[in-house]
């Protein structure tokens, strides 16, 4: 459902919010240009920005380092807004031990297996940050690089461009990406990302978005009561080291099977040898949909208790879900609680994990000459 300015305005009401805050709740649901104030200054003296944006009853918070989406806000169904995106109050946290907290992923979304591949002919060893392999780009992935970032207004859109330039050979990968990525907020509150990239050489490229979701607001505790859906009949199943082993198994009978609508927590303890591998579910689900040249809907989640609505569409082959296994109440987030086990989950619609090692899988090769393109629309309702 989409979250139009009638909802925001009877949800106010039931709400029993006053004349004048409906008032600005109406105000907000309309796009205004993005704000930027300082967020922080890196150790090398460079300065972060936090960008703020809101159109349609959504409110989004991104810093110019790693693209990260620091907080989203949206409505529930009496109008109350909370943050549903995991991240940090400061960017030390950031810089020192965010596990992708809203980040913007590049070269390479996920696992290469020994951070290793070999694309016509030539053999190239990668920045090495997950035991063997190479995870969500190398030590230094996009993540935790800064992003020139260029507001705009566009008719009753309102977004951040997103400019990185990542040098030949850096974290090993072959050709100089000149990388863009557009987040739009739409008059109706949906979250577009819009992916661009060019190479210098023949490289690969798989670009995603690492939010953290919890529906019911980050550090109010765990995601196993949210429903999930996935529009997939088969998955990857991953070796030790969560490298897919090549197979595309069909999740019939088994609990990857997210066809229809399930809470995460229901088959989350079968103890499948999968899950116990990946200490939950961090899989990438084969869409059924394939690569389609527009974006095409692929899954969905839903918190029950808020009401608040996740619908998630792609031009993508792949879905990474992941159930937050590694939170393990380390890490305090944007409102100070404590995050644990399942307390956020992410859907990264992406090509397959490996695939640069995988010759049956979608290629993720861009050559000179090409122009990466990809789209993820996030659409919120109550
Ligand atoms: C991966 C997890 C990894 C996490 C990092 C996810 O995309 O699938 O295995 O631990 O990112 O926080």
């Amino acid at each position: 459902m989409e979250l139009s300015r009638r909802t925001v305005v009877a949800g106010a009401a039931a709400a029993g919010l006053t004349a004048a805050t409906i008032g600005s709740a109406q105000a907000a649901a309309r796009g205004r240009k993005p704000t930027k104030e300082l967020f922080g200054t890196l150790a090398d003296g460079t300065k972060v920005h936090r960008w703020s944006l809101e159109n349609g009853g959504t409110r989004l918070k991104v810093l110019s380092y790693g693209g990260i989406v620091q907080s989203l806000e949206i409505p529930d169904r009496h109008g109350r807004y909370a943050n549903v995106s995991l991240g940090f109050a400061a960017l030390d946290d950031y810089v020192a031990k965010s596990p992708y907290f809203g980040a913007s992923i590049g070269r390479y979304g996920n696992r290469i297996a020994g951070g290793r591949f070999t694309l016509d002919g030539k053999s190239y060893q990668l920045s090495v940050n997950d035991g063997v392999n190479s995870l969500h780009g190398g030590a230094k992935g996009f993540d935790k690089q800064v992003w020139d970032v260029e507001p705009f207004t566009n008719g009753s859109h309102v977004g951040l461009h997103l400019h990185y330039t990542s040098v030949d050979g850096e974290m090993g990968y072959p050709g100089t990406l000149r990388v863009k990525v557009t987040y739009t907020l739409s008059r109706h509150g949906e979250w577009r990302i819009d992916y661009e990239a060019t190479t210098g050489k023949a490289t690969v490229v798989n670009l995603t978005s690492h939010v953290y979701w919890n529906l019911a607001g980050e550090g109010s505790g765990t995601i196993e009561g949210h429903e999930v859906a996935i529009a997939a009949s088969r998955y990857t199943p991953t070796d030790s080291g969560l490298i897919p082993t090549g197979e595309l198994a069909e999740v019939a009978g088994t609990p990857f099977d997210f066809r229809r609508a399930k809470p995460v927590g229901r088959d989350i303890r079968a103890g499948h040898p999968q899950q116990v591998t990946a200490k939950g579910y961090d899989h990438n689900w084969v869409l059924d949909k394939g690569v389609t040249a527009k974006p095409e809907p692929v899954a969905t989640l839903r918190d029950p208790r808020s009401g608040r609505t996740l619908k998630i569409a792609t031009d993508q082959p792949g879905l990474q879900f992941y159930s937050g296994n590694f939170l393990d109440g380390t890490l305090v987030g944007t409102s100070g609680h404590a995050y644990r086990q399942g307390d956020g989950l992410c859907l990264e619609t992406q090509h397959f994990p490996d695939s640069p090692n995988k010759p049956s899988f979608p290629s993720t090769v861009l050559r000179p000459g090409q122009t990466y393109r990809t789209s993820t629309i996030h659409s919120f309702g109550a």
